[in-house]
């Protein structure tokens, strides 16, 4: 099951991606995801795409391109996988789809949460993450019990770097300028699924598990 989540910056795609993940058994390949761990370990390719991540901006398609296709080789990927943030471009998709040509396995589907703009900036503003488990709160859609600390694991909650009103406009307006033509590109290739990425969690899980049943 090869696909993609696609949507704006704080549309979900994360919070779907890990329990439809667990649901089909396939990993959820975020390079938002991979490239955090990267900057975390000091690597070269975390120091190169540092800056860009800081202000809202793209990192490099070499960067991104080349993580994604270390990452679908990998034993876990040969059944299918979700990606989520991933492709964020036109070329980025020209290069998806050239390499999943090559290994004879084109993605299979896209789903589109679209979540109105006006919601996004509440969201990413009052995201928290588990520094442990990676589980996703909101202060205002769905806080934890005790404040500042995971209810799974108790770990300590964190603020993502990125998620400041500042750095959160210019991440709204790339998804705008850069992102967005992807929707008509994946139409044109009959592949596109929108869906609406508000209200309750597991409604939405659901009508994505219902688009991934189809394929
Ligand atoms: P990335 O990590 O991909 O961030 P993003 O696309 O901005 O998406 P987010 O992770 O912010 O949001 P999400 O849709 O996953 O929402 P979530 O589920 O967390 O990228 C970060 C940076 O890395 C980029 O800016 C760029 O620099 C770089 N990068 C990454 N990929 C790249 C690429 N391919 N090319 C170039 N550069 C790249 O939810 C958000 C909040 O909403 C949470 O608090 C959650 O609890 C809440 N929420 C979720 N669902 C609901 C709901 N139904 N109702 C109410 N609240 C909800």
């Amino acid at each position: 099951m090869r696909t993609v989540l696609l949507g704006a910056p704080g549309s979900g795609k994360g919070t779907q991606g890990v329990v439809l993940s667990k649901k089909y058994n396939i990993p959820q390949i975020s390079t938002g995801d991979l490239l955090r761990a990267a900057v975390a370990a000091g690597s070269e390719l975390g120091k190169k795409a540092k800056s860009a991540m800081d202000a809202g901006a793209l990192v490099s398609d070499d960067i991104v391109i080349g993580l994604i296709k270390e990452r679908i080789s990998q034993p876990d990927a040969k059944s299918g996988y979700i990606l989520d943030g991933f492709p964020r471009n036109i070329p980025q998709a020209h290069a998806l789809d050239g390499m999943l040509n090559e290994l004879n396995q084109p993605l299979q589907c896209v789903v589109l949460l679209d979540v109105p703009f006006e919601e996004l900036m509440q969201r990413l503003t009052g995201r928290r993450t588990c520094k442990d488990c990676g589980a996703i709160y909101n202060i205002h859609f769905s806080p934890t019990e005790v404040e500042g600390h995971c209810d799974r694991c108790n770990g300590e909650l964190f603020q993502r770097a990125d998620d400041n009103e500042d750095t959160i406009g210019n991440r709204l307006n790339v998804y705008q300028d850069q992102t967005a033509p992807l929707v008509e590109y994946y139409q044109q290739q009959q592949k596109l699924h929108s869906i609406a990425g508000t209200g309750d969690v597991e409604q939405i899980t659901e009508a994505v598990g219902a688009i991934f049943d189809t394929i």
